[in-house]
């Protein structure tokens, strides 16, 4: 029988918006001030992963020991670089299909929520003008634990009122995809499928995705 989800959660960053290459290149330039040299497998190690992890892991590469004004210093330096290119977005930076397949899964009475773990996650939904679109947001603001921690999908769950199993994730981060997979959600990858093998199945993006297909491949 095919599987009919009552909720879904979305990622934000590398899977609503193409902001993890500001990530990415904000994390890199850090880094390289630091003399830590950083690659796109140390980026795909961070992404989900919250502002302070990516720091130590950074710091951890380097065997680099700061203290904690610095460490605070350095991630506000960061996060400036990042509000910098995010300023200007528009919603013609929201990745191709992603709304409307939001707006399919509402139209058929399922929920959908945003799971991520940006403290910027409210800037940039007012950017793309896709706020409304959400009927919970659970973002870098509301949680404790960072992915791969499922904290931040089972309070978009509990929100709806819905099992982990009734749920399904969207994610493209290694960190994202193992959140959801221990929190017993049924996990969608986007992007790589070598790289998010953990996911039931892996999608390109959004173009030429929609209900049917999802219901089918987790059927
Ligand atoms: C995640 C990104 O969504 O949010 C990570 O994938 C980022 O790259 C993390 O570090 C925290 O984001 P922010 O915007 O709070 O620094
Ligand atoms: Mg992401």
């Amino acid at each position: 029988m095919a599987y009919t989800p009552k909720a879904c959660l979305f990622d934000l960053d590398g899977v609503i918006v193409d902001t993890a290459k500001y990530h990415f290149s904000g994390w890199k330039r850090l880094a390289e001030e630091l003399g830590v040299p950083f690659t796109i497998e140390d980026n795909e190690q961070l992404k989900g992963v919250s502002r302070v992890g990516s720091l130590e892991y950074i710091l951890n590469k380097g065997g680099l020991f700061l203290d904690n004004d610095t460490k605070v210093r350095l991630m506000e330096r960061k996060n400036d670089q990042y509000l910098e290119l995010v300023s200007g977005m528009t919603p013609e930076e929201l990745f191709p299909g992603v709304v409307q397949f939001i707006d399919e899964l509402r139209g058929q009475g399922i929920k959908v929520g945003l799971g991520s773990s940006s403290r910027n996650a409210p800037l940039i939904l007012e950017r793309c003008g896709i706020v409304d679109r959400f009927e919970t947001v659970v973002d870098g603001n509301s949680i404790t634990f960072s992915k791969p921690d499922p904290e931040v999908f089972l309070k978009g769950a509990q929100a709806f009122g819905v099992t982990p199993a009734d749920c399904v994730v969207f994610e493209d981060a290694v960190s994202g995809v193992q959140a959801a997979v221990n929190g017993g959600f049924r996990a969608v990858g986007v992007g790589d499928p070598e790289t998010l093998a953990a996911a039931e199945f892996v999608i390109s993006g959004f173009e030429d995705f929609n209900l049917e297909v999802l219901s089918n491949r987790l059927s």
